[in-house]
């Protein structure tokens, strides 16, 4: 994708673009601070597979958020992973980094989209939700800690 200077819904203005390897270091603090237990070796394996898919947030030239997307076997749009730096939490960041996968799974010509979210993460089930995303499962001792999972998933 081009980069894309944006507001967001709350009216920060935000810089969407690619990863780069060079975001790689505050990706994973991001990650880290978010407690999304992402591995570095497996996100830059899924950027080697899918660069497009791996988007970042930027806020005055400082990556302040990201985004995986996958592609699952079944042909469906799939969200990795997504954090914001928590000092821009609330602030449409999380918003603006899903519609931007929407459109580019659509682009794909992608049907639907899913996820996994903490069964403890009204937070992100809050915002899913308000997305069209619609919770289709519960996988229970889906996350390291013995956390269960809810499914969810959107027509797009
Ligand atoms: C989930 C996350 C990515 C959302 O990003 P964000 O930039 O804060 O989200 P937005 O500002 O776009 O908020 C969108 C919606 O989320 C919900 N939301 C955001 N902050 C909230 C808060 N503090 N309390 C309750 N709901 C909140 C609201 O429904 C909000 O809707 P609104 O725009 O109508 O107010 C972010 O909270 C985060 O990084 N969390 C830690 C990592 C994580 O949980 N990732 C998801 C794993 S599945």
């Amino acid at each position: 994708m081009k980069p894309v200077v944006m507001s967001t819904t709350k009216g920060l203005r935000i810089l969407i673009r690619n990863f780069e390897m060079r975001d790689l270091k505050r990706v994973m603090e991001i990650d880290e601070a978010a407690s999304l237990e992402g591995d570095e070796t497996l996100y830059i394996e899924l950027f080697r597979e899918w660069p497009e898919g791996f988007i970042v947030a930027e806020v005055d030239g400082m990556v302040i958020g990201f985004e995986v997307l996958v592609l699952t076997p079944e042909g469906e749009g799939r969200i990795f992973s997504i954090a914001v730096d928590s000092r821009f939490r609330g602030k449409g960041v999380g918003r603006a980094l899903l519609k931007t996968a929407f459109a580019l799974l659509r682009k794909y010509k992608i049907g639907f989209v899913r996820l996994e979210v903490r069964v403890s993460n009204w937070v992100a089930q809050q915002l899913y939700r308000s997305m069209g995303f619609v919770e289709i499962g519960f996988v229970p001792f889906y996350y390291k800690d013995g956390e269960a999972a809810i499914l969810m998933r959107k027509v797009l």
